[in-house]
């Protein structure tokens, strides 16, 4: 699909009121998205777990205008109280996709929004936020056009969280979720996440994702700066490809459930992603000392213990502890027992993969 396909129907039968809600969940990616194009086209492809635990639950009111106007026109609550500063980036992003979803302007909305992960944690709220506006969106257009089908309303509201914050577009379908057009993979697309097409083993359907918050604090750069700073970054040409070619060694460890060589590619993922940042100009460094401890404890239990519990990184100092459903009881007690010890006020939370966005009746 291009990107005209997600021009809305012309419409004639507009909802004069209404209120819609979603509950969408975050994603933890295991290929990583780092670098963009203009209007949010990654650099290379990514792929990512969706989560469960970890979630952003949207509420949108809309009641039709008095009189038509060619502004956006909404109230926003976060977690009950009226939140001015999240403002500006949801106006940016009306106006980012006001020409795939114009009816919005026909409308006063009042967004109430709250995440089920403490706001402070240092886990980024954008992904699923993104995620559950765009469904809240998509859900009020399939009231003007009922005809549509689940498998565009999926496609339109990946398409339009991309627009709000890349990653957002791995959001709302699960289990594994892939972005970014890649030659050995039908369907692939810049321009939203699509279901990885292949076999995937057991063994990765149940992964568990235990999240240890080191520091709960803003970070000093944010991803959008991080992003552009890729332009004419030394090393971004190699790393887009070795994105390529981590996706095609992917193929094979899904379809035979190898442990060993995931951990491989999902661990080197991580890094990868913190040394393009170390070598950035300016550069910089998002994990903090109680983030390596975590790294250098996890590799020394596995290869004691050969269990095949691994580790990755987003953009920030906090750990994600990924491990199968099989060694849950002993990845816990670990956790407990040599990890919480690095985390904030020993704050960590237990989350899984997880299917996806659900609509909140
Ligand atoms: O969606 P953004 O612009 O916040 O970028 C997210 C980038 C990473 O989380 C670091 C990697 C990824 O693919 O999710």
């Amino acid at each position: 699909m291009i990107e005209s396909d997600f021009f809305s129907d012309p419409y004639s039968n507009l909802p004069k009121q209404g209120k819609v809600a979603w509950k969408a969940p975050s994603n933890i990616a295991l290929v990583k998205y780092w670098g963009k194009l203009a209007h949010q086209i990654p650099a290379n492809p990514s792929i990512s777990f969706t989560l469960d635990a970890c979630a952003t639950t949207t509420s949108m009111a809309f009641g039709k205008k008095e009189e038509s106007s060619d502004t956006f026109s909404f109230d926003l609550l976060f977690e009950g109280k009226p939140k001015e500063d999240f403002k500006p980036k949801i106006q940016t992003f009306f106006e980012r996709i006001d020409a795939y979803v114009p009816f919005l302007k026909e409308y006063h909305l009042v967004i109430e929004t709250s995440n089920s992960f403490p706001h402070s944690s240092g886990i980024a709220s954008s992904a699923s936020g993104m995620a559950a506006l765009s469904l809240c969106i998509m859900d009020i257009e399939k009231q003007m056009n009922p005809d549509m089908d689940e498998v565009f309303f999926n496609k339109k509201a990946s398409f339009l969280a991309r627009l709000g914050s890349g990653s957002a577009c791995r959001s709302i379908e699960g289990d594994l979720i892939q972005w970014g057009t890649h030659k050995n993979i039908p369907e692939s697309s810049n321009l939203y996440g699509i279901k990885y097409p292949f076999e995937v083993h057991p063994l990765f359907k149940n992964y568990h994702d235990t999240i240890l918050l080191v520091h709960k604090g803003q970070k000093q750069v944010s991803s959008t700066v991080g992003h552009e700073l890729m332009h004419g970054h030394p090393f971004a040409e190699n790393r887009f490809q070795q994105a390529h070619e981590n996706l095609d060694a992917l193929k094979a460890v899904f379809a035979s459930g190898d442990v060993e060589e995931f951990i491989k590619i999902v661990e080197s993922e991580a890094l990868t992603l913190h040394a393009m940042m170390m070598t950035s100009m300016p550069y910089f460094i998002l994990m903090k000392p109680d983030t390596l401890e975590i790294i250098n404890k996890i590799w020394a239990y596995r290869s004691e213990n050969h269990v095949p519990i691994c580790f990755t990184l987003d953009a920030g100092a906090n750990v994600h502890v990924l491990y199968p459903e099989s060694v849950k009881e002993k990845a816990i007690q670990f956790i407990q027992d040599e990890l919480v010890e690095h985390c904030e006020k020993g704050h960590y939370i237990c989350d899984r993969i997880g299917q996806g966005a659900r609509k909140i009746q």
